[in-house]
């Protein structure tokens, strides 16, 4: 598939077939992910990946509010997208580079979120970005480290929906030239 017609093809999906995704799969897309830009290349992005029937059911029931264990009712991986802190941003003696400190931990970690998206797009996967989310709740329940922040949880699976793309902003209206 041309790259323009992946970008064009993924939306959110929010109703999924209750119908199981291959690990082969979900390895594929974060393969795709590692292959990411990141700060001098410090990979700091991580992917805690929820495949058990018996988590999932918990982990909904947990760590997401009503109206997105709704939207993911049937997905048969969750993935919990995370970054270790305090290194993408930082010189190696712990003193920020600049300005936006985690923010480019959180930066590179969208970046590789994007590449895992489009390949599942590629895959014929839908996906779900979730950042309304608990944060404590999953750190708890899956133990997470302290050293990583939590970001985003991301649905994977196949759509049993083909939903319009919500209206976007134009070029012109997001663009200065100089
Ligand atoms: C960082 C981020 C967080 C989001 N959180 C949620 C969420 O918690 N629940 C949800 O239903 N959609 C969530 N979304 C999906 C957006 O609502 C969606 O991307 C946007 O409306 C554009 O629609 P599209 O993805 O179909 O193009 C999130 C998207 C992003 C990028």
């Amino acid at each position: 598939m041309e790259l323009n017609d992946i970008i064009n093809q993924r939306k959110s999906i929010r109703k999924y077939k209750d119908q199981d995704v291959s690990k082969q799969l979900i390895d594929e897309m974060i393969h795709c992910a590692t292959l990411a830009e990141t700060w001098k290349n410090s990979q700091t992005p991580r992917y805690h990946v929820i495949q058990s029937k018996e988590l999932l059911k918990q982990f909904k029931a947990q760590c997401l509010p009503e109206f997105n264990q709704k939207n993911v009712e049937n997905a048969p991986v969750l993935i919990v997208s995370t970054f270790v802190k305090d290194r993408a941003g930082y010189q190696r003696n712990g003193s920020p580079d600049n300005e936006l400190n985690n923010g480019w931990g959180i930066y590179d970690t969208g970046l590789h979120n994007q590449n895992l998206i489009l390949k599942a797009t590629e895959l014929g996967l839908g996906t779900l970005v979730m950042g309304i989310r608990n944060e404590r709740s999953i750190r708890k329940l899956l133990e997470i480290p302290a050293n990583e922040m939590i970001v985003s949880v991301i649905a994977v699976g196949y759509s049993d929906i083909d939903p319009q793309r919500p209206p976007r902003k134009t070029v012109e209206e997001i663009t200065h030239y100089y």
